[in-house]
């Protein structure tokens, strides 16, 4: 136990809410989250209406500026976005210099980085208005380029550059997964199922990626070190890197013989650190909404695509449906979260696993960008949480020799 009863004295008065259960770091008006009734809404409006209608640029405009764009707006945003979609070749080679095998979430983290190195000019403080946008452009035209290239790399394909004539998620595919001198054919319903998932993915108020876009931001860092900070946040597996691991236990799981009673009876073993990833939320106390959504889109493109007996998708809803009958995850109020059913989709769609997290950082990137700019306008001071020290108490320093 810690004696803490004359750390006032020499700390003054400090609030302890570590892991920051209870503290509100700023204020924001990009996203509404109500963690008991699992609403969550985008400057207002629903998310649900967004999967349903919106694309994700427009949903991209709507974070970061704030209200949905006119037609016209939205055709200036999407022909910018366009138009900065090449990577320049330099981070080309960057790219190529990672060993086989390397992790895309290094990779990514690691280019958007670099960005700041190619374009020095928008890495520097102060920037003004339109040096902003333009970082804001060049992150979201430029971070699907990397992402698909980060794949190619890893399998000794050669990069497919851009094709503008795409919209966002059909030229995502496509740098995935076309061939070089072949035609491509855009699958609608395979886009539309990933712009659902990255509208859904889009913003999440202040989680850990983006409480770390704003913390590394608040010290006026540029925006492309405060992302690929917000990457590398995303990757651990408590976090998006869950997408990744959901897949890899559904698939012990089944190479286990399928008995979910038995990994359930596992996750509930207090001395076993396993854990049901895709389960459970520090917010919502009530099925997260996204989820929903995502399950049923799992549903549609499984059955597009001729899967619908997918044994993964089956034992995915064997398990939740062990879980929401077993009082230990009744109880903590565990659910579904957004990483349980992305992954069978991203599967299905022929997305390699350690490219989940890189598809949730794609999605996630309007929502940090909208948190970094606000966070620039609300003129945030520099981020610094105090501790209370625990330590020794002042002790001398002794020479080596007399260490014993
Ligand atoms: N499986 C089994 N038990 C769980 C799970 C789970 N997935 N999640 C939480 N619990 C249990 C904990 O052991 C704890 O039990 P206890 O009260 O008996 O000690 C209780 O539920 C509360 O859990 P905490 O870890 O204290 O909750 P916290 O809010 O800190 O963590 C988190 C939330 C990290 C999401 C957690 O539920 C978890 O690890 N889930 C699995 C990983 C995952 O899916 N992460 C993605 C989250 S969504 C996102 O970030 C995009």
């Amino acid at each position: 136990a810690i004696d803490i009863s004359d750390l006032r004295t020499r700390t003054g008065y400090i609030t302890m809410d570590p892991a920051y259960m209870n503290t509100g770091a700023t204020v924001s008006s990009v996203t509404f989250l109500d963690g008991e009734q699992g609403i969550l809404r985008y400057r207002g409006i629903p998310i649900e209406q967004l999967a349903e209608q919106s694309s994700f640029t427009e949903t991209a405009y709507l974070l970061i500026y704030g209200r949905l764009p006119t037609r016209q707006e939205l055709v200036a945003f999407r022909l910018q976005v366009s138009r900065h979609s090449m990577i320049h070749e330099g981070l080309k080679e960057l790219i190529d210099r990672f060993p086989p095998g390397a992790h895309p979430m290094a990779i990514l983290s690691s280019a958007v980085c670099a960005m700041s190195a190619y374009y020095p000019e928008l890495a520097k403080m102060d920037q003004t208005p339109e040096e902003v946008e333009l970082s804001i452009v060049r992150l979201i035209a430029k971070i699907t380029t990397i992402a698909a290239y980060a794949y190619k790399q890893s399998i000794g394909h050669p990069l497919l550059y851009p094709d503008n004539s795409l919209g966002y998620c059909a030229n995502f595919l496509r740098m995935m997964f076309g061939v070089p001198c072949e035609p491509y054919v855009v699958d609608d319903d395979l886009v539309k199922a990933l712009k659902v998932l990255m509208i859904l993915h889009a913003d999440h108020e202040q989680n850990c990626s983006t409480s770390t876009v704003r913390l590394v931001g608040s010290s006026r860092a540029n925006l492309f070190a405060a992302v690929s900070a917000g990457i590398l946040a995303l990757w651990g597996p408590l976090h998006g890197g869950a997408n990744q691991e959901v897949l890899e236990m559904l698939e012990e799981i089944q190479r286990d013989g399928g008995d979910v009673a038995k990994f359930v009876l596992k996750a509930k073993d207090p001395k076993d650190p396993f854990r049901l990833m895709g389960f459970g939320h520090r917010v919502y106390k009530n099925y997260d909404p996204r989820a929903t959504i995502i399950k049923r889109t799992a549903d549609t493109v499984l059955t597009k695509l001729g899967k619908q007996d997918e044994p993964l998708l089956k034992i995915a809803k064997e398990l939740e449906e062990a879980a929401r009958s077993d009082s230990y995850f009744v109880d903590r109020k565990l659910y579904p979260n957004v990483d349980f059913y992305s992954g069978i989709i991203y599967h299905a769609m022929g997305i390699p696993t350690t490219m989940f997290t890189v598809m949730f950082a794609i999605g996630r990137l309007p929502g940090w960008i909208a948190q970094w700019k606000e966070m620039l306008e609300q003129k945030a001071k520099i981020g610094r949480p105090r501790q209370i020290y625990v330590g020794p108490t002042k002790t001398d320093y002794v020479p080596i020799e007399a260490r014993g």
